[in-house]
């Protein structure tokens, strides 16, 4: 797959490109699960037709990656909702406006596919990062073991 979507983005060697989720554990791995065995950075749904994933490339180099699936929220009854996973960016490339470009281009991408919804669970820290991007808290937080709490952030497109 592989095809190039955007260009030009904090500087000209910039680029997010839709992957595959194979390509996506290279980021996904060494933020989400440093330590753990390869097959952890697998979601179920990640080669469903429905869903796609993002890498943003500085040059050839994969630093930050992002996965949407066609999935509603148990109680909210969103026919065209998507939730966001695996939102990683490598340490070195943080705030720098990755995380940023990588989730306004998934919005983008959603909406061209009628999507009008998203949602995620987030991790506390990341809870600060989805605010400033219009997403708002959801019901009350819970654990997930091993790694901690999280919090399910929501966003009407
Ligand atoms: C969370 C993460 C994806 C953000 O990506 P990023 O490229 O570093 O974020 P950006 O540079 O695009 O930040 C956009 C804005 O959010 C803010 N922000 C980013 N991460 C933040 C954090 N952890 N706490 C508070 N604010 C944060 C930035 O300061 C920036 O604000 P500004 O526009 O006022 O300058 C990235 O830090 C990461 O991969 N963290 C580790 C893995 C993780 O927690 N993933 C989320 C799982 S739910």
């Amino acid at each position: 797959m592989d095809c190039i979507y955007f260009v030009n983005m904090e500087t000209s060697k910039s680029s997010i490109k839709e992957i595959t989720a194979t390509t996506a554990f290279k980021v996904r791995h060494p933020v989400l699960r440093e330590g753990k065995p390869i097959d952890s950075c697998q979601f179920t749904g990640d080669d469903f037709p429905t869903t796609f994933h993002l890498g943003y490339y500085i040059h050839d180099e994969l630093v930050g990656v992002v996965t949407l699936m066609k999935n509603s929220y148990k109680e909210l009854d969103h026919k065209n909702a998507y939730q966001l996973r695996g939102m990683a960016v490598l340490t070195n490339f943080q705030k720098r406006g990755i995380g940023d470009a990588l989730v306004k281009k998934a919005e983008e991408m959603i909406l061209a596919r009628g999507g009008t919804f998203i949602w995620m669970n987030a991790r506390e820290i990341a809870v600060r990062f989805y605010e400033k991007l219009g997403y708002t808290k959801h019901d009350v937080p819970f654990t997930i073991p091993k790694i901690g709490l999280h919090f399910v952030m929501i966003k009407t497109l």
